[in-house]
């Protein structure tokens, strides 16, 4: 039976920088086999979530562009390797598979832009993080949900995002 899916925690991120605390405090929280699904409209802030999450994993400051045109980039962070999707240009969701999305899945940390484009090949245990604009140029909405399991994997991280630096 599908797992139901709970609304774990909401914010308003006023500036890119409160964005990035945001995804440095999940990065904390996440390990192989995660899957994370940036949802959002162009311009949403997906990839600037992407670039704080993976530069918030063990290893130097790197650079983290949009993987708009090559569909994936990956990345080793300490022990975690990270797999960047930007399925915007893909056609079918099949054609994933030529871009090893099955090793990503098993295993490392994949973080989804565009994961819609996937159709059903996106696992149903994802987190999904949706972006949203809200009033002024620099504020978004960023919602988070997930099954029963990120549920309790990330009870306390209301609290835990708001004292962060
Ligand atoms: N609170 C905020 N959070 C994230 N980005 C912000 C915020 N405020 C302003 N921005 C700006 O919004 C833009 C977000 O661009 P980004 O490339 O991350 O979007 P995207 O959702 O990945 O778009 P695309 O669908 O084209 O891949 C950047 O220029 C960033 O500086
Ligand atoms: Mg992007």
């Amino acid at each position: 039976m599908a797992d139901q899916i709970h609304a774990i925690a909401q914010f308003n991120a006023q500036s890119e920088a409160e964005t990035g605390n945001i995804a440095r405090t999940l990065a904390l929280c996440l390990h192989a086999g995660d899957v994370v699904a940036l949802d959002g409209t162009l311009g949403a802030g997906k990839t600037a979530f992407a670039r704080a999450l993976i530069n918030a994993l063990p290893g130097e400051p790197e650079d983290v562009p949009s993987p708009t045109f090559t569909l994936v980039q990956t990345y080793e962070r300490g022990p975690l390797e990270i797999w960047h999707f930007d399925l915007y240009r893909l056609d079918a969701p099949e054609d994933a598979y030529e871009l090893g999305i099955d090793d990503a899945f098993a295993d490392a940390l994949s973080i989804i832009e565009w994961p819609e484009n996937l159709g059903s090949l996106l696992p149903p245990a994802h987190l999904r993080i949706t972006l949203q604009q809200a009033a002024g140029d620099d504020s978004r909405k960023i919602a988070f949900e997930g099954n029963d399991d990120w549920m309790a994997r990330l009870s306390n991280f209301s609290d835990k995002a708001s004292h962060h630096g």
